[in-house]
Formats: structure tokens, sequence, C-alpha cells
């Protein structure tokens, strides 16, 4: 039966989103390690490509939001008046130095987390979080996953060498293979897992991402997630779809046997911050029963979900 395959793996997992994003700069390397250290069951890099085909964490296909691309390199934007990785090499943006997000104003997106102009973090590549995880790993003895996201695949299809199979020959290569690796691979994009399981035969565990809008609603009904079942072992909608349902939407998918991983928790976005955020996390993860979840914090929902 379906759905006892997904309660076997998995059950409750603390996603960390983009790291400890709460606490450090988004997709480091210390922000990743501290996800690490708080016991986050997987720790989550968005991925976008180089001019060189290298994969980088970062969550923009812009650099200009969470770097100081634009003192660095300021003739580098495209006529738009962005910055975009794929016209940089990765010794280009390995130069960079990463800060907390900024609007377009230059105001702080989130203004109360850590100091936005310190120096010394840096653009991780793929590789080198992976290589983290897996070294953390062999120290403890514990098993944390990784969940990456392919960033803007139609961006990337357009430049060449397709971003699904970089990370699958690279996933290949540091030894997740099979239905019960500790990965889990998402994606925004209507096609881009599909072509990973079908055409290019993965059979790793893969989520679809379901965002707020309407491009995305013929997905939540039940033909929509039945078609989501034929390619994927789960879900990651917007977790507004689940209160407006009250749940309805986890029921549908756990009936098809999908798993359900909400984004995004934050504390800093609620008035009450972690104490509200501890009262949303309980009851995204009791109430409506999803399997696990994105948050900047990953404490707080190890403390809800895996108190000692
Ligand atoms: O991948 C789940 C969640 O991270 C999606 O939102 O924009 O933070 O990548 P985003
Ligand atoms: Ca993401």
């Amino acid at each position: 039966h379906p759905g006892q395959e997904r309660g076997m793996k998995d059950d409750k997992i603390v996603i960390a989103h983009r790291g400890a994003s709460g606490y450090l700069p988004e997709h480091t390397l210390p922000a990743y390690a501290m996800a690490y250290a708080l016991g986050a069951d997987y720790v989550e890099p968005d991925l976008v490509m180089t001019a060189d085909e290298q994969l980088i964490c970062l969550h923009d296909i812009h650099l200009e939001s969470t770097t100081d691309v634009e003192q660095q390199f300021p003739d580098r934007a495209r006529a738009d008046g962005r910055w975009y990785a794929a016209d940089f090499t990765l010794d280009e943006i390995q130069q960079l130095n990463v800060t907390e997000r900024t609007n377009p104003d230059g105001t702080r997106v989130f203004p109360g987390r850590f100091k936005a102009d310190a120096k010394g973090f840096k653009v991780p590549t793929f590789v080198s979080m992976v290589e983290l995880v897996q070294s953390l790993n062999r120290e403890t003895g514990r098993d944390v996953g990784i969940y990456p996201e392919t960033k803007d695949p139609v961006f990337h299809d357009n430049e060449g060498l397709p971003i699904e199979r970089v990370l699958l020959d690279t996933l290949a290569e540091y030894d997740y293979a099979g239905r019960d690796a500790r990965v889990y691979i998402q994606s925004f994009g209507f096609e881009n897992l599909r072509e990973m399981r079908e055409a290019m035969g993965s059979d790793l565990p893969m989520i679809q991402l379901i965002g707020g809008g309407e491009a995305f609603d013929d997905l939540v009904t039940p033909a929509g997630l039945d078609e989501i079942a034929t390619y994927a072992d789960g879900i990651g909608p917007d977790k507004n779809r689940i209160a407006d349902t009250d749940g309805a939407l986890v029921t549908l998918a756990h009936q098809r046997g999908l798993k359900v991983h909400p984004y995004t928790f934050r504390a800093d976005q609620l008035p009450d911050g972690t104490r509200r955020l501890e009262d949303e996390l309980r009851r995204y993860y009791y109430r409506y029963d999803v399997d696990g979840l994105f948050t900047d914090f990953t404490d707080i929902a190890v403390g809800v979900v895996h108190p000692e």
C-alpha cells in the first residue's frame, strides 16, 4: 500500500530551508553546518548553474540580492539591470561576498537577522555542500540528507547543458542511489521532475513544488495529484494551500501515496515570533499531519517534532 510506504521513510522531517537561514546568511556553508548542528533531518540547497556549468548554491538566478556583485563587477549587468549567475564563471562567483538578502532598494528583507555587511561568507558549490554533509555524517554517525532544488530549469535549459543532467550526475558521483537514498529532488518546473524520472531514468525520491499562484491550481485537484503520483513521491506546497483547505490537501495527497512537505515557516514573519512559530509548526505537523516542512529556524522545528 503506497500510504504504508510513505509512513516508513522520513516521518515528520525538518528540512533546513537554505540552511539555518534564520540565523546566518542563506546558502552558505556556515548556514548549512549550523542547520546540521541544530538537528536538521535534511538540508536544502537551491541550485543555479554558472557560465562554466558548475552547480552553485543560490536561490535566485541573479546575484545582486544576496551578494556584493554590484560593487565587485559594476559593468557586468545585463540590459535589464540584473547580474545573472549564468554570466559568471565559478572563479568569479567565488570572489563575491554573500550578504543577508536585500530588497532592490537596498533595505533588508529580514531586518532582525545576521549583520548584513559581514564579510567572509561565500557562495558554495553544490559539491562542497554535499561533501560537508557527508563528512559530518561520517563524523557523527547521523544520516542527514540533502534536498536540492533546481532553480528555474527553463532559464537553464536555454543556456545549454541541462541543470537536471548535472544534478543527477553529481548525485551519482556521491553515491546517492535508489529509493532509500537520503535525498529528495524538488522543482517548481512542470516537466522538470518527469524528465529526470522518465527520460533520464532516475528513481531518486522527487517532490513536486506547488506555488501559491493560479498557475499551480490544476496541480492540487484530484486529477492533478493523480498525475503527480505518476512521476513524483510527494508535493511541496505553499503552506497556505494546506491551511486554506483545513488540511484536505494533505488527505488527498496521502490517499495517493504522496508525501507532503509545505514551505516556508519563519518566526520573523509572525507577530509574536518564536512562540507563534511553535504553534504554527504544531498545527501543521500534528493537526494537518504533514510529513515534513521547510523552515528557516531549524532548532524551533526540531524542538517541536523531535523533542529529546
Ligand atoms: O523549495 C521549497 C521552498 O524553498 C520554495 O521556496 O523560493 O524558498 O525556494 P523558495
Ligand atoms: Ca527552495
